[in-house]
């Protein structure tokens, strides 16, 4: 089979490469001529754990293929994903010019039968536009079926979670399209993965419902955290208590400075820009994102209090991007969090491991240091902000060395305080009071 992928960001690199392992026949298509000129290479604009390696097999065994012009990408496809970017309007509302766009692209050009599926988070409502899009702009008479297949990657982990889904969804009304879908995704069928067929506005539907849910759990573990502070009680065992009942579940029950990342923030104002617009003001996901921002000034208040203070100190961040994994910088808590902190006149030396080219442009003032000790030097306090793997060992003697004053902002509680104490630091975590 031959399929496209329209827009090779994220999403649709993800989706083109790990199809084309899959065994299809995979174009990708983008209008941004670098971009392609150096994919063509191999070479993938952004950070995310195998994806190189899977482009490169894609393009060495003749299964990957990348151009800039759509005539090329809609004809030889029986499937035309689009996964083009839905940017926040000013209001909060998914900007959908982009799959507007392609949509003009795809009708102008279709040679027959198509299947095309939106594969970008979209508001609901968006598959019928397309539809109404496509017909008014096709310039042959040919039969087409409009798919929601919405994506449940998390950054950092995209592969897997592509190659072993918790579940696929397929909204459709057409029997023909259902079919060609789930043959696209037989793969997974030896690892019985639950296949949920919809219609296209419930199928849109589940896609920002899952993610306004998650963002939700978030901010909730994030308040219990705050009043834990206050009554003496330790998140972390609460999140544990609650999350052996199968009905809650321990996922995204992780205290920390607050969520950030290019989809949550987006798809909760997104979600209440809908309920408005259909006459329902959608008060929990408005409410999420309130907890979640005042979560990032929370941060801000702990790290003076913990200082006495930031005017003139001086204080160490290990990890700037919105989670680990990624160089992804977007909604990161660290922006708000560090740019509040130098306001308020701290110095901010910090080190991510991926995400510093773009870090430097997004926090002026910050000094961008090389690595953990570098940042540590003559600080009065150390931030660990985003939980990589390699901030989880440190060497506290040898921090304690080079710091000014040996304390230990934990903001994802990557520590137990018995251990940091023992090395002489002051241990600051999240709804923890030890
Ligand atoms: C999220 C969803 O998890 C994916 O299923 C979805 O496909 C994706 O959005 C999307 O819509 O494209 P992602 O934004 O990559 O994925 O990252 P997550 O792993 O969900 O983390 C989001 C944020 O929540 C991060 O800032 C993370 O640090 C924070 N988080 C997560 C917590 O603060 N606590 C937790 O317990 C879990």
């Amino acid at each position: 089979m031959h399929i496209s992928v329209i827009g090779t960001g994220y999403v649709g690199l993800v989706t083109g490469a790990c199809f084309a392992e899959f065994g299809v026949n995979v174009t990708c298509m983008d209008t941004d001529a670098r971009r392609i000129a150096k994919l063509e290479k191999g070479e993938v604009p952004f950070f995310e754990p195998g994806i190189t390696e899977l482009v490169s097999k894609g393009i060495k065994e003749d299964r990957l293929h990348f151009t800039t012009d759509v005539a090329k990408a809609v004809d030889k496809a029986l499937v035309i994903f689009i996964a083009v970017g839905t940017p926040p309007k000013s209001d909060g509302s998914a900007d959908l010019s982009y799959v507007e766009e392609v949509g003009r692209g795809i009708a102008k050009n279709m040679t027959g039968y198509k299947v095309i599926v939106t594969k970008s988070t979209v508001p609901v409502g968006t598959g019928e536009k397309l539809r109404e899009v496509i017909k008014a702009n096709q310039t042959g008479r040919f039969r087409f079926d409009i798919v929601s297949n919405p994506e449940f990657l998390r950054e950092g982990s995209a592969i897997e979670d592509f190659m072993r889904p918790n579940r696929v969804v397929i909204g459709a009304d057409s029997e023909q399209a259902v079919a060609i879908m789930k043959d696209l995704y037989r793969p997974l069928y030896l690892l019985e993965t639950p296949i949920v067929v919809t219609d296209i506005p419930t199928a849109e539907m589940i896609k920002y419902a899952s993610n306004a849910f998650l963002a939700v759990k978030i901010s909730f573990i994030n308040e219990i955290a705050t009043v834990c502070e206050k009554v003496g009680a330790d998140v972390q065992m609460v999140s544990k208590g609650m999350g052996l009942d199968n009905r809650i579940g321990n996922k995204f029950l992780h205290a920390g400075p607050g969520f950030g990342g290019s989809c949550f923030p987006k798809d909760l104002a997104a979600l209440v820009q809908t309920g408005e617009r259909v006459g329902y003001p959608f008060q929990i996901a408005g409410a999420a994102a309130k907890v979640n921002y005042e979560q990032h000034l929370r941060m801000v208040q702990k790290v003076k209090d913990a200082c006495g203070g930031v005017k003139g100190k001086t204080l160490g961040v290990l990890g700037l991007s919105f989670k680990p994994n990624t160089n992804d910088m977007r909604e990161a808590p660290s922006l708000t969090i560090l740019s509040e902190l130098m306001k308020e006149g701290a110095t901010i030396r910090a080190y991510d491991p991926a995400s510093m080219e773009e870090s430097v442009k997004l926090l002026p003032g910050m000094v961008p240091c090389q690595d953990t000790y570098d940042v540590a030097e003559g600080a009065d306090g150390l931030i660990i902000m985003t939980e990589w793997n390699q901030f989880r060992n440190l060497d506290f003697e040898r921090l304690k060395k080079s710091m000014k004053e040996p304390l230990l902002l934990d903001l994802r509680n990557t520590y137990e305080s018995d251990r940091v104490v023992t090395y002489g630091f002051r241990h600051v975590s999240v709804g923890r009071t030890t």
